[in-house]
């Protein structure tokens, strides 16, 4: 069987153009990022795991990743918490920003979520799982979707009991990462499980785990009979494997249009969340843009000790000139779109 990876799939009534979703990665899918997946191919973007908590008390920087642009959509908002009734409001607010579909996330593994009893810790709460996506699907008319592990435990099948019960409460799609909470990132994706869900369930399921390549997302859409793949830290610093995955021209970049994409994704990033806390997020994304062999070890290095942004862009235009060209036409075709307007402190917009 072929899967055409560049088809049209749907999630209720939301219509999602290319069977790649880009993961939502805290820390990382900031909307630069989100707008960046979508222009090269992914059909749905993500944004990363919201507080439920944050959102109840209007806690400025929470308040902050609801800012959704007009050329994003479809876009999912994630949300995690652990209280159905906190949950609702938190997906009453999502759906007032504006976003596509509510994702609620089972499946964060890292500690300081799971000892609030949210994240991973609800595929071993059946009960309060249920009645989260219940509560969330009644207070929004947007789809709901859930996020998942495989279970706690390394070999835990407990997905494939909790899925169809999370539909059955209004869950209208699934992502499965299969792995545990327990492996984190160790380990490989152990996708015969995400077949087992896709059998087990009438809405679509979506593959999370190790797609990096377009043969291996064609190759696990067959096996799992899943709808789309997600594809993440493949694509952290480089959508280019999102491009080779949606089958589009191109190839690997030239130095040149790694600069102009990363000179771009820093000036979205600053415009987004202020120079200030941009210049810290951002020192990761140099190693990923200008790792694989790209550029020198020591030059990543150099980049990540500057503290100020035209230090950085500086350095980056010395070391591939004819980049600047390639920024003004890629600014010149990507304007900053509308954003969607929030009835929020003015100091958000500023990055908060
Ligand atoms: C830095 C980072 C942050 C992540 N944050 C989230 C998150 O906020 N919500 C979520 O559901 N998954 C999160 N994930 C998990 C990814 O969405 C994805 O399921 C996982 O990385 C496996 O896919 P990959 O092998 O394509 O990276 C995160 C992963 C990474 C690496």
């Amino acid at each position: 069987m072929q899967v055409d990876l560049s088809s049209t799939w749907r999630i209720g009534p939301v219509e999602i153009p290319s069977r790649i979703v880009l993961a939502p990665m805290a820390g990382v899918s900031v909307q630069a990022f989100r707008r960046q997946g979508r222009r090269f191919g992914a059909g749905l973007v993500c944004s990363e795991m919201v507080s439920c908590a944050g959102l109840e008390h209007r806690n400025e920087r929470t308040l902050g990743y609801l800012r959704i642009a007009s050329d994003e959509h479809p876009l999912a908002v994630q949300i995690f918490g652990s209280n159905p009734a906190t949950m609702a409001e938190a997906a009453r607010m999502v759906e007032d920003a504006g976003a596509d579909l509510v994702d609620i996330n089972f499946g964060c593994p890292v500690k300081k979520v799971t000892k609030t009893g949210a994240g991973a810790t609800l595929l071993e709460e059946p009960g309060r799982a249920t009645a989260i996506v219940g509560a969330v699907a009644d207070a929004v008319s947007v789809p709901v979707t859930v996020k998942m592990r495989r279970g706690l435990e390394n070999g835990s099948r407990t997905c494939l009991d909790l899925g169809p019960r999370l539909v059955a409460a209004g869950a209208a799609s699934l992502t499965l990462h299969p792995r545990s909470a327990k492996q984190m990132y160790m380990g490989e994706a152990d996708h015969s499980l995400t077949a087992e869900l896709a059998e087990l369930v009438d809405v679509p399921v979506v593959a999370s785990g190790d797609i990096t390549s377009r043969a291996h997302a064609r190759a696990v859409l067959v096996r799992t009979g899943a709808e789309a793949v997600m594809v993440g830290r493949a694509a952290q610093g480089n959508p280019w494997a999102i491009r080779e995955i949606a089958g589009e021209p191109g190839g690997e970049p030239s130095r040149e249009e790694v600069v102009a994409e990363l000179v771009l994704f820093i000036r979205e990033t600053v415009r987004e969340l202020g120079e200030r806390r941009a210049t810290s997020f951002l020192k990761k994304f140099y190693g990923w843009y200008l790792g694989r062999g790209r550029f020198p070890r020591q030059f990543k290095q150099e980049l990540t000790q500057l503290e100020r942004i035209g230090e950085v862009e500086e350095r980056l235009f010395a070391a591939a000139p004819r980049a600047a060209f390639l920024l003004t036409r890629l600014e010149q075709d990507y304007a900053p779109a509308a954003e969607v307007e929030l009835d929020l402190p003015i100091s958000i917009y500023g990055g908060g």
